[in-house]
């Protein structure tokens, strides 16, 4: 007797275009499915290439709920590898980030280059000699690509290449990467992590909600002068959402700081006489006009689908733990030729992001209240309607609507649902 067929979830009557059924955010059925569909066939965000600078260098990392690690190989090469031994199956690095010669195994000592190869087995005449080496090295990802340091990977040895699966998310890419007057950043000041009680899709869309600031950060607004203003011209703000295609989507403040036309203002407004060396540095890259262009738009608030955050000058990866579970680790942009900025996105990090910080506590609370709420199951689905009716398709591709509008969790939504309905 053959076991019964699980039913299969009809995800194109759960996400639909103006509204998402509340199981899509607890069903552990639908978590496995998604671990499949997004995050075993499609492109995840990995690490960043100066996170392993020289040859020997690792650190480890998830994708979906495979585990892997990503080296540095002595060719210069970044290579992304199943962490577990190909003997008896051992966790072969437990550190998140490591210098090693060989990746060496705890249980029996089998070493790896960083490539993966198997090195070396203690006592090896155990083994006879037809024993092939060849055959039993760490298993690489079988798709790696990197855009502007930025290094994504897939588990699925067939699909789209990563700039098709970018599309428009690589300009934003770029925007970051120009802020630094030698055209690239630096992910070295460290993680920070925060455990969120709430599905992956939860701070996803939270990521570029414009909505909701001013009543989560309340409080922040309250405190600081600054914020207050955000909140009190945040109707009228020209900034839009925008759905960048391919569920990647922004806030995009370019209107509004071009409107002031101040520069640093996404850095709290700070005296450009105060970064002296910064702004030389731009200028002498690209051109006294093009380097105030720059300084005034400042970095992308976006998010790149499933798994990346590009959170103006902080990095965030979301990792999914189970249904109603997620790790968040945030670091700080470290923009190379910015130690000026540097210094203060730092502190500016530890102050928003960091353990006693204004911005996380308040997202990772609200977030673990949104899956509370969510476990309740009437009524059955999500409102997604705001500005649907205003939204302005634009040249490039994209769909844009007002700041406070939902136009980027749709786009999210239009992208799962493509992913969670294709044919295998
Ligand atoms: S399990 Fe790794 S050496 Fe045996
Ligand atoms: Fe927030």
């Amino acid at each position: 007797m053959s076991a019964p067929m699980q039913a299969s979830i009809d995800y194109g009557r759960l996400v639909q275009q103006d509204q998402v059924h509340g199981s899509v955010y607890t069903s552990p059925q639908i978590f496995e499915d998604e671990m499949d569909r997004i995050f075993r066939r499609g492109w995840v965000y990995v690490g960043h290439a100066s996170e392993v600078p020289t040859a020997g260098d690792f650190v480890t990392r998830m994708i979906g709920l495979q585990a892997v690690v990503m080296t540095r190989d002595k060719q210069g090469g970044v290579n992304v590898m199943y962490n577990r031994c190909p003997h008896r199956g051992n966790k072969v690095c437990q550190a998140e980030k490591g210098h090693a010669s060989t990746l060496t195994c705890s249980y029996h000592g089998w070493a790896f280059g960083m490539d993966g190869a198997l090195a070396g087995v203690p006592f090896p005449q155990g083994y006879g000699t037809d024993f092939d080496r060849s055959q039993h090295g760490m298993v690489r990802v079988p798709r790696v690509e990197s855009y502007g340091g930025f290094v994504f990977a897939s588990l699925c040895a067939h699909g789209e290449k990563l700039a098709q699966h970018l599309g428009e998310g690589a300009r934003m890419i770029d925007m970051l990467n120009g802020l630094s007057p030698e055209g690239g950043i630096e992910l070295t000041a460290g993680w920070m992590k925060h455990q969120l009680d709430a599905n992956w899709k939860v701070p996803s869309e939270n990521q570029v909600d414009g909505y909701h600031a001013m009543f989560v950060h309340g409080s922040l607004a309250r405190a600081n002068d600054a914020w207050a203003k955000v909140r009190d011209r945040r109707e009228n703000s020209t900034a839009r959402t925008r759905d960048l295609g391919a569920g990647h989507s922004e806030i995009d403040h370019a209107a509004d700081y071009a409107e002031a036309g101040t520069p640093f203002r996404w850095t709290g407004g700070v005296d450009p006489a105060r970064l002296p060396q910064y702004v030389a540095a731009m200028q002498k890259a690209y051109g006294q006009e093009e380097a105030q262009r720059r300084m005034v738009l400042g970095p992308p608030h976006a998010a790149i689908f499933p798994n990346l955050m590009l959170a103006e000058m902080n990095i965030s990866i979301l990792q999914p733990v189970s249904a109603t579970e997620t790790i968040q680790y945030t670091t700080p942009v470290m923009l190379k030729g910015g130690a000026e900025l540097n210094a203060r996105s730092l502190r500016r990090c530890e102050g928003a992001l960091g353990p006693a910080g204004f911005l996380i506590a308040d997202d990772a609370e609200v977030n673990a209240l949104l899956q509370q709420g969510l476990a309740t199951t009437q009524p059955e689905w999500v409102v997604l309607k705001r500005g649907l009716h205003s939204e302005k398709h634009e040249a490039d591709g994209s769909i844009s609507a007002g700041l406070m509008d939902e136009t980027s969790q749709r786009g999210l939504w239009r992208r799962y649902r493509q992913l969670m309905t294709a044919v295998a």
